[in-house]
C-alpha cells in the first residue's frame, strides 16, 4: 500500500505544481495569483473539494503527448463560500496559457452539470489564451459546451465570471452569457479580435488595455460589471455578490435576521434641492433608506444616469433600480435602459425583490438615441419590469415624465406599490414644455408673451406638477414623507413576501433584442 500511497502523492503533488516554478514565478512577476492560490482566497478554508486533478489531454499531435499535466489547465470542483455551496473553475495560466482543450472543457461542463443539478451557483475564474492551438477544432467544440451549458444554466442558478488574465476570440463568449463579469485593471482584457488584427482591418492602433481592459469595458462597452483594483478586490466582490443571491432560481432571496425598531429617518426630508432641477445624487437618498452600508452597487461606472445594485432592507435581500439626477438628469437613454433591463431581469430570474426609485424628466432626444434604436432599447427595459413577478415597489422622489413614468415600475405594468413623496411630479411632461405647446395661441397673440407663457406654466404647473392627480386615480397607492420611506418599505416588502404571479404559460417571450 505505501508504494501505491506513494504514487497516488506523486500525482498529486504534480497537479499541485501546474506548470511549475518558473511559469509560477512568471505569474507573479505579472501581478497574478495562481490558479489555486485565486480558489485559496475564494473558498472558505478546507472546503474545497477537487474533482478532475489528474484528468489530463488527448492530443497527439506536434508532440503534445509528451507534454501531459494533471489537471490540464483547470481546477475544478467545489466548496462553500461563506458556509454555502459554490461549483467553480480556476484556469491555470502556467499549464498551456490556461488554454482550453477537449479535457478541460469537459471538465468546466462537468461541473456546470452538477451546478445545475444540485442548485448552486457557478463561479469562473478564467485566465486562459483561448482554444488550445494544437487541438484545433476538437477545442472549439469544447467552447461550444460550455456556451450551450452557459444558456441552460442562466436562470436556473447564478454564474459569475472574473477575467484574471487574457480573455480572447471565442473565449468571451462564457463570461458573455454568464450574468456578472468583474475584470482586474492592467491584468486583464477581454476581446473577440486582438490589437494586430484590429491594425490589420481597421488600420487603427490600439493598445490590449485600450481596446478591451477592465476600465475600457466598464465605462465604454458596459461588458463588465466591476473593474477591481487587484485580484484579492475582484475576489471579495464576487463574495458580496454571492451574499444577496439565493442558491438557484427555486430558492429565496437572502435574509439576515432583523427586529424593526424605530424605522424613521428624517434626514430624508431635507436631502432633496428646493428647486426641481437643481440635480443631487440618489445614493445619498438609497443610503438613507437601506440597511446601513448594504449597497453593492453595479455597473457603477457605465450609464452613470441609472444606478442599479443590491441592498438590504430590513436584513432582506433586494435590487434597486434609481434614476441618477446628477448624470444627465437622470434621463433615460439607451445605455441606461439595457443596463437596468439586464439586472432587472437578473433579480426577478432569482427571486430577489425590486425596489425602484423614480425622478426621471423622460428619454434623452436626439439623432444619435434614434439612430442606435432608443425605441427597442427603451422597450427592454419597458419588457423587464412587466414580466416581472417578484415583489416590485417605487418610491417617486421627484420627476415622472412622460412614456419614462410608465416604463419606471408604474402600477399599470405590474409594480405592487407606488409611493410617491409630496414633491413628486407625475405629468406628460414639465410645466414650461407642456404650457408651450397647449397654449400656444394664446402665448403668441399676448401683448407680454413671456408673462402669459409664466403664468400658464404655473397654471399647468399647479394641476399636474404634483402627486394628487396621480393618487386621487389610485395610480400611487401612497403620498407619504420622505422620513417615513425606510418604514413602509420595510413594511411593504414583508406584506409582499409570499407574493405569487403567474403570467400566462409561454415557451418564452420574445423580448425585444
Ligand atoms: N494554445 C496553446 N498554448 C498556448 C495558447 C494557446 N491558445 N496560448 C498560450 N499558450 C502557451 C504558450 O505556448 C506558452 O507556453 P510555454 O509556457 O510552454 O512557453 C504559454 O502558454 C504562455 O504563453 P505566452 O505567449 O508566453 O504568454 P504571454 O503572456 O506573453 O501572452 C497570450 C499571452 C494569450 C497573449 C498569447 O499566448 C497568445 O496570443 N496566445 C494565443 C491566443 C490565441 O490566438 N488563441 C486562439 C484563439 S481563441
Amino acid at each position: 500500500m505505501d508504494k501505491k500511497l506513494g504514487v497516488l502523492r506523486q500525482k498529486r503533488q504534480k497537479a499541485f505544481e501546474g506548470g511549475g516554478a518558473v511559469r509560477i514565478e512568471s505569474q507573479h512577476k505579472k501581478g497574478k495569483l495562481t490558479a489555486r492560490e485565486r480558489l485559496h482566497f475564494l473558498m472558505d478554508d478546507g472546503s474545497f473539494q477537487e474533482i478532475g486533478m489528474l484528468v489530463s489531454h488527448r492530443s497527439t499531435d506536434f508532440g503534445m503527448e509528451k507534454e501531459k499535466y494533471p489537471g490540464d489547465g483547470v481546477v475544478t470542483g467545489y466548496g462553500t463560500v461563506n458556509g454555502r455551496l459554490v461549483y467553480v473553475f480556476s484556469q491555470d495560466f502556467t499549464v498551456f496559457g490556461g488554454s482550453l482543450s477537449e479535457t478541460h472543457a469537459e471538465k468546466i461542463v462537468k461541473i456546470m452539470d452538477l451546478a445545475i443539478k444540485n442548485g448552486a451557483p457557478v463561479v469562473g475564474l478564467n485566465d486562459s489564451g483561448g482554444a488550445r492551438i494544437q487541438e484545433g477544432v476538437v477545442s472549439l467544440g469544447g467552447y461550444a459546451d460550455i456556451f450551450y451549458k452557459n444558456t441552460m444554466a442562466s436562470g436556473v442558478v447564478p454564474q459569475i465570471s472574473a477575467i484574471m488574465g487574457p480573455c480572447a476570440g471565442g473565449a468571451v463568449y462564457s463570461p458573455a452569457i454568464t450574468d456578472f463579469i468583474l475584470m482586474v485593471e492592467h491584468t486583464s482584457y477581454m476581446f473577440v479580435t486582438g490589437p494586430n488584427v484590429v491594425k490589420t482591418v481597421t488600420h487603427e492602433i490600439v493598445t490590449s488595455e485600450e481596446l478591451g481592459g477592465a476600465t475600457t469595458h466598464a465605462t465604454k462597452s458596459g461588458v463588465t460589471h466591476f473593474a477591481c483594483t487587484n485580484e484579492i478586490e475582484a475576489i471579495q466582490n464576487i463574495k458580496k455578490l454571492l451574499s444577496y443571491m439565493p442558491q438557484n432560481c427555486e430558492d429565496r432571496a437572502p435574509a439576515l435576521p432583523y427586529d424593526i425598531g424605530n424605522e424613521l429617518r428624517p434626514e430624508l426630508d431635507t436631502l432633496l434641492p428646493e428647486i426641481a432641477s437643481t440635480p443631487y445624487d440618489i445614493r445619498e437618498i438609497i443610503d438613507h433608506v437601506i440597511d446601513t452600508g448594504s449597497f453593492l452597487e453595479i455597473h457603477k461606472d457605465f450609464a452613470e444616469n441609472i444606478v442599479v445594485g443590491f441592498a438590504r432592507i430590513a436584513g432582506r435581500s433586494i435590487g434597486i433600480v434609481a434614476n441618477q439626477p446628477a448624470f444627465l438628469a437622470g434621463v433615460l437613454d439607451i445605455n441606461s435602459s439595457t443596463k437596468a433591463a439586464r439586472f432587472v431581469r437578473f433579480c426577478d430570474s432569482f427571486n430577489i425583490p425590486l425596489l425602484v426609485f423614480e425622478d426621471v424628466p423622460g428619454f434623452l432626444p436626439g439623432t444619435d438615441q434614434e439612430w442606435n434604436a432608443i425605441i427597442t432599447n427603451g422597450a427592454k427595459l419597458l419588457y423587464a419590469f412587466c414580466e416581472a413577478t417578484v415583489p416590485r415597489v417605487t418610491v417617486i422622489t421627484r420627476k415622472a415624465y412622460g412614456g419614462a413614468y410608465d416604463v419606471m415600475n408604474s402600477k399599470h405594468i405590474g409594480a405592487d406599490m407606488n409611493y410617491a413623496w409630496p414633491s413628486a411630479e407625475i405629468a406628460v411632461m414639465g410645466a414650461k414644455g407642456a404650457a408651450e405647446i397647449i397654449f400656444k395661441r394664446e402665448i403668441s397673440t399676448a401683448e407680454d408673451k413671456e408673462a402669459k407663457w409664466k403664468e400658464k406654466e404655473q397654471l399647468y404647473s399647479d394641476t399636474f406638477a404634483n402627486p394628487y392627480r396621480a393618487a386621487e386615480r389610485g395610480f400611487i397607492d401612497e403620498v407619504i414623507e420622505p422620513a417615513e420611506t425606510r418604514l413602509k418599505l420595510i413594511h411593504a416588502f414583508k406584506m409582499l413576501e409570499n407574493k405569487v404571479v403567474n403570467n400566462p404559460r409561454k415557451k418564452h417571450g420574445n423580448i425585444p433584442l
